[in-house]
């Protein structure tokens, strides 16, 4: 059976992180063949503010799972992106059907009149696709193909981001010899990878917690519908716990992987911890504290950002529209405590807004296969989401005219990005 070869790469604010794998043609679930991954040094938020340094990470990462993979050089990768801004937009296009049976080239035609609209001039398209196709008022999930109607329509979710961090990302992979074959929100490649099938079919909302940045994305009927980004991420816990305890930056990392706690009343009060202070002169002196200082400095930053979440999803209506079930991933989602901090913030008791209690889970790649412990945890979903997709192949409205011989003006325009790659 033929074995396609597919690489990904996510770029991330605290890793950079390679995978490759192999998929069965006429499948579409990966098995992961080689994996590395690089402490990631020239990113800020999500956003390169380093080439060199962001160039060092990527060829380390790329060159370790190659050397698992068996040793050949690989060329095209997908490659996440969550700087620029990233805009969700919802828009509709209908156009005339004239009363006869519905036809493939009738949904090409209305597509390729959606295309038109999504023209912008300072923003490329990250994704799109069609949310729901309609004939004469009446909406479907389906394409109402074989039907009879007047007018046929179609609502378009779109999410485009700022050129420049796309321009600065392709530099990095041309600098280290490789191709971008795609790019991908992080928070959908982090979705494909951490929700079940049937929440994406059904409606859910997926949360990546990472180191500088926290993402937002929302499916319903296997589309994504939302994605969005906040930033704020596990990074800024642990800055707020080298400053508030006076200890560096690694000190500070462990402290908070070893004894966090977002929840300030499920430590027990008698519980202490070592710590290493910089004191005056720089030199370090060793001290003992209580553990409840720890946890009272981590958890007002996670409740900061998980209601930073809860108000996107309230401004935006989120959860009427895809249900009330969470999935948390991403490496700062693994603070002791999140989920049950998550259920209060997102209960009706809180925040009446939400008109409901939320189902949350905690989230880690569900849909690759080879993963070993120590590469199947939620700070490997979004580059285990970048192989799902890579797989599936989901149809973009946007880049639909490059299958076809004849291009569009948008193709020659605001479909350069694609076709760069
Ligand atoms: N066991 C743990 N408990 C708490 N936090 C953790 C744990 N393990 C990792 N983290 C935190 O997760 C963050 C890194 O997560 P992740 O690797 O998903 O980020 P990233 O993808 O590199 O960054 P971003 O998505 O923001 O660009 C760091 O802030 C790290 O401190
Ligand atoms: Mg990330």
């Amino acid at each position: 059976m033929r074995e396609q070869i597919i690489a990904a790469l996510d770029i991330g604010t605290s890793k950079i992180c390679c995978f490759i794998a192999k998929v069965r043609e006429g499948e579409n679930r990966p098995r992961v063949v080689g994996i590395g991954h690089q402490v990631s040094k020239g990113l800020k938020s999500g956003t390169i503010v380093d080439m060199e340094e962001t160039e060092t990470s990527i060829r380390a990462a790329v060159d370790a799972a190659e050397r698992m993979a068996g040793g050949s050089p690989i060329l095209d990768v997908y490659v996440n992106i969550s700087a620029g801004q990233p805009v969700s937009r919802f828009f509709s296009v209908e156009v005339d059907v004239a009363g006869h049976e519905i036809s493939q080239l009738d949904i090409d035609r209305l597509l390729a009149a959606g295309q038109e609209n999504l023209l912008d001039e300072d923003r490329f398209i990250i994704h799109s696709s069609a949310i729901s196709f309609s004939l004469d008022g009446v909406k479907s999930a389906n394409k109402p193909l074989g039907m009879f109607g007047e007018k046929l329509g179609v609502e378009i979710h779109a999410s485009t981001g700022a050129i420049s961090p796309l321009k600065n990302i392709q530099t990095c992979l041309d600098h280290c010899h490789l191709k971008l074959k795609d790019v991908v929100l992080s928070p959908y490649a982090s979705a494909l990878a951490a929700l079940v099938p049937d929440e994406r079919e059904l409606g859910s909302i997926c949360v990546d917690m990472g180191g500088g940045l926290t993402s937002i994305s929302a499916f319903q009927n296997n589309e994504l519908i939302y994605g969005d980004v906040i930033q704020v991420g596990g990074s800024h816990v642990t800055r707020d716990i080298a400053q508030g305890l006076s200890v560096p930056l690694a000190k500070a990392e462990r402290l908070k992987i070893i004894y966090g706690n977002c929840l300030t009343d499920r430590v027990p009060v008698r519980d202490q911890i070592d710590i290493v202070q910089i004191g005056e002169n720089g030199q370090e002196h060793a001290m003992i504290i209580p553990r409840s200082m720890l946890t009272s400095i981590v958890s007002p930053r996670v409740e900061e950002i998980l209601e930073l979440v809860r108000d996107r999803i309230i401004e935006t209506s989120l959860a009427d529209r895809v249900g009330r079930r969470i999935v948390f991933t991403g490496g700062a989602s693994q603070i002791s405590g999140l989920e049950e901090l998550a259920g209060k913030i997102f209960s009706v008791q809180k925040s009446p807004k939400l008109r409901g209690d939320f189902y949350i889970r905690l989230g880690r790649p569900n849909n690759v296969d080879g993963l070993a412990d120590a590469t199947a945890g939620p700070v490997f979903s979004t580059c285990a989401g970048l192989l799902n997709y890579a797989a599936i192949k989901p149809d973009e409205i946007h880049s639909i005219s490059q299958k076809k011989p004849e291009r569009s003006l948008f193709s020659q325009i605001g479909g350069w990005v694609k076709d760069n790659f």
